[in-house]
């Protein structure tokens, strides 16, 4: 059976690591990324990791002409993962309309095309952000969904939107998976997060500190309603996120969709603080981080964690890895970027 996906956003931190988790479970893999966040050398490790290489078109999702190119060329697509977005919740509080036309743009383009060349199964990566501050936790699908808490989240709730309404009756199916908190780094020590911007996720900017790339750590926040002052977050390892995205491509490719569009969380289940996460960072490497303790972080929600029990009954998906996992593998790639190592 032909299992040709499209990957848009190949290059970067997620989607880099499900080109190889997809490519250890037999399917063929192309690429379309613009580098607006990233560089030509992922594909480098996910060559070295898998020994295939993967074609990569240069393209921004937000030229439609172009990108339907790409599909035209490859008439046996049979699947979409649609990574490629702006993902910085403080750049987007500054730079709203940016991250609204790319983030919504690229997406409509997309859609456009999948109904055209009629693809059958779309997958939408989304976000634990869509739910804002929420009452209860764990944070389950049904979980209401309340105001986004910055552009960017909100980006990502107008994309689920946008999904279900225009694949609705087309025949397509549609997954939209709304990961937790991306952490870690390949076990191989090949690829890992490498932003070209400065780093603004806690972990990378954990690792960067520790390597003396970066002078200071600043905790966004420790007077929060939490059970040390700071933020809580579902930390999930970015190869247990890229074995979802096999296993839901698996299920859609299977017939054993049901509905026109699945909504499954991706989280490991644990609330784990900031204080904490850098707690697990210095027990694993025995370095003690020199940290600031600062205000908030305007676009922050409080505490979120995932109950991925959806996840696990319907895609048979349970995550593998903890967080000193996450802070020994994002750590051994620090290490390996900053000793210059030959793919970085
Ligand atoms: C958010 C989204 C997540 C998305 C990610 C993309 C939520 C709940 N989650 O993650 O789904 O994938 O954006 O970027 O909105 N922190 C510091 N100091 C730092 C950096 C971070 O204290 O220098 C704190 C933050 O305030 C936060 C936690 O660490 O409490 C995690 O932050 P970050 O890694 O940026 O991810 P989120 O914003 O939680």
């Amino acid at each position: 059976m032909n299992k040709k996906i499209l990957i848009t956003g190949g290059t970067g931190y997620i989607g880099s690591h499900t080109i190889v988790q997809l490519i250890e479970n037999g399917y063929d893999v192309i690429s379309i990324d613009n580098y607006i966040n990233s560089s030509d050398k992922p594909l480098k490790s996910i060559e070295a990791i898998t020994k295939k290489s993967i074609p990569n078109y240069v393209v921004d999702l937000c030229e439609r002409d172009a990108v339907d190119e790409v599909f035209q060329q490859h008439r046996d697509i049979v699947g979409v993962i649609h990574f490629a977005a702006l993902k910085a919740v403080g750049e987007s509080v500054e730079k709203p309309l940016l991250y609204y036309r790319n983030n919504i743009t690229g997406l409509i383009n997309l859609l456009e095309l999948c109904r055209k060349y009629q693809i059958a199964n779309f997958i939408f990566s989304s976000s634990c952000s869509v739910y804002g501050n929420v009452d209860s936790l764990p944070v389950t699908e049904d979980t209401p969904i309340s105001q986004a808490e910055s552009p960017y989240a909100h980006t990502k709730q107008i994309g689920e939107d946008i999904v279900r309404n225009a694949l609705k009756g087309t025949g397509i199916h549609s997954i939209l998976l709304r990961y937790f908190n991306p952490s870690g780094a390949h076990p191989s020590g090949l690829m890992g997060e490498s932003p070209i911007v400065p780093a603004h996720n806690l972990v990378p900017v954990i690792t960067e500190l520790a390597a003396g790339i970066r002078t200071e750590l600043t905790v966004f926040g420790t007077d929060y309603d939490t059970r040390d002052g700071s933020c809580i977050r579902d930390y999930i390892h970015v190869v247990d996120l890229a074995n979802a995205h096999v296993k839901a491509m698996d299920f859609m490719m299977a017939g054993q969709q049901k509905q026109d569009t699945e909504v499954f969380n991706l989280g490991i289940g644990q609330g784990v603080s900031v204080l904490e996460a850098i707690a697990a960072f210095e027990e694993i490497s025995n370095i003690k981080l020199n940290i600031t303790l600062g205000p908030r972080r305007e676009g922050d929600v409080i505490a979120v964690y995932a109950d991925y029990s959806k996840a696990k009954q319907e895609l048979g998906w349970v995550p593998q890895y903890s967080i000193q996992d996450i802070m020994k593998t994002a750590w051994a790639w620090q290490q390996k970027r900053v000793d210059n190592h030959p793919l970085t």
